[in-house]
């Protein structure tokens, strides 16, 4: 028997096998499906995507029933314990790991990118003093394309991997001088011999008048794991937004500041900040069951629970909870954790959340651990939007490469007014 779907049509009595590969049928197969020859043929609807796969693609794999990711066949546990982040960026755009010569290649084309023009300084320090950071970076990306206009070159394989070098290493700088701007401080240019993670910190926190500055290495491996965590995830909303653009042929650096407007969101990316503010306002564990009620109640999200894809654990969340625990040795406790725990405890044991798969994702911890190393909750969703650009200039350079992609377009059902005309003047 071949892997086909046999579809009859009551409205015509008519018969269709649909072939079905990799599990899936072709939508424009459909299209074949009339009542007449004037008929354009059936659609498929499925608002939000919830069961439409968009693409083919080989750089990372979820199983989100067993709780299993997994980038260019590595899992997240394996990468996470044994890489630094800028392997891991590696293996995404170029599908594997970098051998010793590679990575230092690689290394030192991300680092020497790592600077940004004067004039993209000046850019942002016209914002207000208290611009949200998110809006900041969105806004820089956005206005590299203005620097570099080369970037159109997209098919130009040497452009592309010129591009991605630029917005890997730059996207650490316009983040920490965004944090800088926001606290009145001088910025502090990229240091390059200092690990990705490092530097970041460093430009972070560095004091302006101090030359000795070190961040623990604690701290800094920690945070190189969290990027290693968020370097990609396949499709979802910001990636697809960066193929989206990038569909139109746009340049990588718009494509890009699409996909981190679509990361800002707090049911996406945003979601990290929104976990520690709900964690502020609950203030403490008695507060939990009250909560917990109002989310029942459909009154309020449990913001840092529930996945489109995961129905189980996010195995990102098990793997930041170890390192939460590293971290607090360092800077203490974070007085949070304990209302966390207690809303996790409370929440999986609940069958609301048991029935609807509702289990903590990437964002529920992530917070906990960004606060305690000094970050101001609004750099949250830019800690995330850092290493998830890896992820998108991966995705961006398999969508120009597929030859089966072309401009993203979805269709529509109308639902509005048949022809109708303007009434003529009285
Ligand atoms: N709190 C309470 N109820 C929830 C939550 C939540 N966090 N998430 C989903 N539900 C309920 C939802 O109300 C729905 O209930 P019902 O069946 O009665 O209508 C059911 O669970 C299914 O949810 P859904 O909204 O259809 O699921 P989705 O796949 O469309 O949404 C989500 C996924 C992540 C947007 C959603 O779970 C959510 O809003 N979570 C809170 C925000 C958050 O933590 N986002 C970060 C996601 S992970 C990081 C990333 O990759 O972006």
């Amino acid at each position: 028997m071949p892997d086909s779907l046999s579809i009859k049509d009551n409205r015509t009595g008519k018969s269709y096998e649909i072939p079905i590969q990799d599990d899936a049928i072709r939508a424009m197969d459909l299209r074949q499906i009339k009542t007449s020859d004037s008929d354009f043929g059936l659609l498929s609807y499925d608002p939000a995507f919830m069961n439409t796969a968009s693409c083919r693609s080989s750089i990372t794999y979820i199983d989100g029933d067993r709780g299993i990711l997994r980038y260019r066949g590595y899992p997240i546990e394996e990468l996470a314990e044994k890489c630094n982040y800028l392997e891991v960026a590696y293996l995404l755009v170029h599908g594997e790991l970098p051998s010793k010569n590679q990575y230092e290649e690689w290394k030192h084309n991300v680092t020497y990118h790592t600077m940004v023009h004067e004039n993209v300084k000046k850019f942002l320090e016209e914002f207000r003093y208290d611009a949200h950071p998110m809006g900041m970076l969105v806004s820089a990306v956005a206005a590299l394309s203005t620097f570099y206009p080369d970037a159109k070159h997209f098919s130009d394989e040497n452009s592309r991997r010129l591009q991605i070098h630029r917005l890997i290493g730059k996207t650490p700088t316009i983040a920490a001088f965004a944090y800088r701007h926001s606290m009145g401080m001088a910025y502090v240019y990229p240091d390059n011999d200092l690990d990705y993670a490092e530097n970041f910190l460093t430009m972070m926190y560095k004091p302006p008048a101090s030359s000795t500055f070190e961040a623990n290495p604690v701290l800094a491996k920690a945070l190189d794991v969290l990027f290693v965590l968020h370097a990609d995830h396949e499709q979802n909303a910001s990636t697809s937004a960066m193929r989206s653009v990038g569909s139109t042929h746009a340049d990588p650096y718009s494509c890009a500041a699409a996909a981190a407007a679509a990361l800002y969101g707090p049911l996406h990316g945003g979601a990290n900040e929104e976990v520690l503010r709900m964690l502020e306002e609950i203030g403490s564990k008695d507060k939990v069951p009250e909560i917990i009620r109002q989310v029942k109640d459909k009154k309020r999200l449990l913001m840092g629970f529930g996945h489109r894809v995961y129905k189980n654990y996010d195995p990102r969340a098990q793997i930041i909870k170890r390192i939460a625990d590293q971290v607090f040795e360092v800077t203490g406790r974070n007085k949070l954790l304990d209302i966390a725990l207690e809303l996790e405890k409370v929440a999986l044991s609940d069958d609301y959340f048991i029935s609807k798969h509702l289990y903590p994702n990437v964002d529920f911890y992530s917070g906990l651990i960004y606060q305690a190393m000094g970050f101001p909750t609004d750099i949250f969703p830019v800690l995330f939007a850092i290493p998830r650009m890896s992820g998108w200039l991966a995705q961006w350079q398999e969508m120009l490469l597929d030859p089966e992609q072309k401009i993203s377009r979805p269709r529509q059902i109308y639902t509005g007014y048949p022809e109708r005309h303007i009434p003529a003047q009285t």
